[in-house]
């Protein structure tokens, strides 16, 4: 069952089937102002931090499902029948009403046909102002002239989310609402500086109305006793009553008369942002200058389209198959970024509750977008860097503002939210996850083989444990320094077969094996250690010591973990193995078998066989089980995983994050099938006709997909914010499509399946365009026989073509035939 189409040429998912199963979110906003909203105009808007500074209002876990919202109502004053131009809050019958959602990147449009009127409003935030643009559109289709109120409404938080969902006791009398020259201010007196407003501008009036009937502050005032967003008093008696107060529950309730002639357009904007009614109005001025043409408007989703082009330009493929195109030019690159600016703590799973970055997954988001925002991969980079303790290992969650230097605040607000001291926030080993600063590592080289910037491995940062936010300052060392330190913890931290120990959690959040032993871990030093070393010969310098450690990881996985038929998953602390034949449970691991071949410490034999056993034995038509079989009793010595719900999450779910790892690993065997059928099961889009199993968006990948062992096998959840964006970009584009950034090459070294004739690859490295064409004519997996550059013949090494870098600003022609 479809719910809605891709739409390529106008880079959206389309949703003409309104009633979806579950809320289909999307996120608008690439700086501080975010917000995150679903196909029904249901969500909020934070800035800076979903925590700390949540502007408008959400219900989580709600019923119904995703409410608030940023909702406009039409009433027709002439009948007094009413609607909103998102299928909800008022949710007309769609058998009277035709709604459309169309999920573009960072915006989102509404559409309603209803009554003979098209209406239409478009949620986006200028890429240079912390303002939420709502553009409305309205065409009257009848052969009558309408008489209609046009209302904006949102509900308005008290910023910090404990503040506004368990303690009102300050919020509630300390904050305040008033409006002025046709602007909403509210207040949040116990905060300083802590101002919202909402105001709207159309093409007769600019600066707005004070008429009592068109506003309301008071959210209660606008929606009315024993009443919802369903139902408001304001908009069925086709007035607002003027409300303001020092105290209470805020909203923005503003409305405007419309008159339209048969066929007859208008347009109108509510505007939605950060700061107080000063900022209202310079935003009015700038976005609602009175001629009704509304160009500036039109200038910043314009400007909005050309940011995202020009990211997405960066790297398009095309290749025989259609998802994958799908995917890789417009939605994985899209999701990837969004983690990478929101890490993972806003949407409508994880409501914002928690601020900051988690060490491991913001290490590998930043992995994934070098090539397309260079800025901020760095940013990110820099602040895991300072994020690191002098022991070695990470702080496995933490605020970056806190190894900044702080300002003193103006005052301290009544209600008490202790502020941990900066010792309490530094963790120590029994929080630590070992797989977290591993990460960073081939992160920081990727971004390095990116951009070409190798200073940065010598640029000094200091040490989470040394940090004073007082002066600004901590003990600093190089970046360099900072990779050995994360190497040299990890070959500290060993159980008695020399691999690395679990400790907390390692990638797997819920396999907590303590002292006992972790593969993945050896396999990820494993790896940290070959990009490390690749990146010190690069600079001149000497690491022997280091070349020894990865041959010794490399022996103690190889005698360890290889148990004759698979990669071993690990030892508990009594020394029981995880992850091997002899087990009941948990006999097969994802996480293992990938990464001994990712980390390139397999055996291409043993490699193979692993891979085989992941085929034989995670599969499904969904995409590959994390482990099997699925644990069904609790087991405190191997971890939480054995606690969760057989096929749900970490016990045996279709974990989305690991997938592209197999997909990466049958790659570098060489086996282009099986990479690619891997990669369909799991593509997002492939399952646009299954909505009815799936439930989840289409367009996103999913942390997890419930597994063959639970009831709703197939069913998707967690969309967008998942490690897996990030990862099934990178090893769709470097490992089955095989373009390598290196330090001083561009690697092609494809591994596709023998029945794709040819693909194409639009790159641009270092400043110049690659424009790559690749032939199978003799129909091969893997192995490139030729390869030339504007003609001329290239090297090819072990790893493919090795093209050398072009001038920057060239467009260069990259021919590649593939052969045995
Ligand atoms: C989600 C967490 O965000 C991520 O850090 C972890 O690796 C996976 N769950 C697997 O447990």
């Amino acid at each position: 069952m479809k719910y809605g189409y891709f739409d390529n040429s106008r880079r959206e998912y389309v949703i003409d089937r309104i009633d979806v199963p579950v809320s289909w979110t999307n996120y608008i906003g690439v700086k501080d102002l975010c917000g995150v909203f679903s196909h029904t105009a249901g969500g909020y808007l934070f800035y800076k931090s979903p925590e700390y500074h949540r502007i408008t209002r959400f219900r989580p876990n709600g019923v119904p499902m995703d409410r608030p919202g940023h909702y406009v109502y039409i009433r027709d004053d002439e009948t007094g029948d009413y609607w909103t131009l998102s299928w909800q809050p008022v949710g007309k019958s769609p058998d009277s009403a035709r709604y459309t959602c169309r999920h573009g990147l960072s915006y989102i449009k509404y559409q309603c046909e209803y009554a003979s009127i098209r209406g239409e409003q478009t949620l986006f935030i200028p890429l240079e102002d912390p303002v939420e643009i709502w553009d409305v559109r309205l065409r009257n289709d009848s052969d009558r002239k309408r008489r209609l109120s046009v209302y904006g409404y949102a509900e308005f938080s008290f910023h910090h989310i404990q503040i506004d969902n368990q303690n009102f006791q300050m919020s509630l009398y300390a904050s305040g609402s008033s409006h002025q020259d046709g602007i909403i201010e509210v207040d949040l007196f116990y905060e300083d500086g802590g101002f919202q407003y909402f105001t709207a501008a159309d093409a007769n009036d600019e600066s707005g109305t004070n008429e009592a009937a068109c506003f309301d502050c008071l959210r209660d005032a606008f929606i009315g006793p024993y009443r919802s967003e369903t139902n408001p008093i304001a908009v069925e008696r086709g007035a607002c009553s003027g409300s303001s107060e020092l105290g209470g529950n805020h909203c923005g309730g503003l409305r405007r008369a419309v008159e339209l002639e048969p066929g007859g357009e208008t347009r109108l904007l509510f505007l939605l942002g950060e700061g107080n009614r000063e900022a209202g109005k310079a935003m009015r001025a700038k976005y609602g200058a009175g001629t009704g043409a509304f160009s500036p408007v039109d200038a910043a989703f314009k400007a909005l389209g050309d940011f995202w082009k020009e990211k997405l330009e960066k790297l398009q493929v095309s290749t025989p198959n259609e998802g994958m195109n799908t995917m890789l030019n417009i939605w994985n690159l899209y999701q990837a970024e969004i983690n990478v600016l929101f890490s993972r703590f806003a949407s409508f799973i994880e409501v914002g509750g928690r601020t900051g970055l988690g060490y491991r997954d913001t290490s590998q988001d930043a992995m994934m977008i070098p090539h397309s925002n260079p800025e901020k991969s760095r940013q990110r980079l820099v602040q895991l860097l300072k994020g690191l303790t002098t022991a070695g290992y990470g702080l496995h969650l933490f605020n970056p503002e806190w190894f900044e230097k702080q300002p003193v605040p103006a005052f301290n607000s009544p209600t008490v939210v202790p502020v941990p001291s900066v010792s309490q926030r530094i963790h120590g080993i029994a929080d630590v996850c070992a797989d977290d600063a591993l990460w960073l590592i081939p992160s920081i080289v990727e971004y390095i083989r990116e951009t070409g910037d190798f200073g940065f491995a010598d640029e000094k940062y200091p040490y989470a444990d040394t940090f004073d936010p007082a002066t600004g300052e901590g003990m600093s060392e190089t970046v360099f320094d900072h990779m050995k330190r994360i190497l040299d913890f990890s070959a500290r931290e060993i159980g008695p077969h020399g691999i690395c120990k679990g400790l907390r959690a390692d990638w797997n959040d819920c396999l907590n094996l303590g002292g006992g032993e972790s593969a993945m871990v050896s396999f990820l030093l494993h790896w940290a250690l070959t990009h490390f070393c690749g990146l010190a010969r690069r600079l001149g310098r000497d690491v022997s010591r280091y070349e020894e450690l990865t041959a010794r990881v490399r022996e103690s996985c190889e005698r360890e973990l290889w148990n004759g038929s698979w990669y071993t998953r690990g030892f508990t602390a009594s020394g029981r193995a995880i992850g091997s034949p002899d087990c009941k449970e948990g006999r097969v691991f994802m996480e293992s078998n990938t990464w001994a071949i990712l980390s390139g410490a397999a055996s291409p034999e043993h490699g193979k066989a692993a891979m085989d056993a992941v085929d034989q034995y995670l599969y499904t038509p969904y995409g590959l089980k994390l482990c099997d079989p699925a644990y069904s009793e609790p087991d405190d010595e191997v971890g939480f995983v054995t606690r969760v719900y057989k096929g749900l999450k970490e016990n045996a779910a279709i974990f989305s994050h690991p997938n592209p790892w197999a997909w990466a690993a049958e790659a570098v065997l060489g086996r282009g099938d099986r990479a690619m059928k891997f990669y369909d099961a799991l593509c997002p889009c492939g399952q646009n006709d299954k909505i009815e199993v799936r439930k989840a968006e289409p367009y996103m990948y999913c942390q997890f997909i419930a597994g063959p062992d639970h009831s709703a096998f197939g069913r998707a959840h967690h969309p967008f914010m998942t490690g897996s964006a990030g990862w099934s970009y990178f090893a769709a584009t470097r490992y089955i499509l095989g373009i390598r950034p290196g330090f001083d090459s561009l690697a092609v070294d494809p591994c596709i399946p023998p029945s794709w004739p040819s693909f194409s690859v639009r790159r641009l490295w270092r400043d110049a365009v690659y424009h790559v064409t690749v032939k199978n004519p003799h129909n091969v997996s893997k192995g490139v026989k030729e390869c030339r550059l504007n003609g001329q013949d290239v090297k090819i090494g072990s790893m493919g073509a090795e093209i050398p870098i072009q001038r920057p600003g060239s467009e260069n022609q990259v021919m590649v035939v593939m052969g045995a």
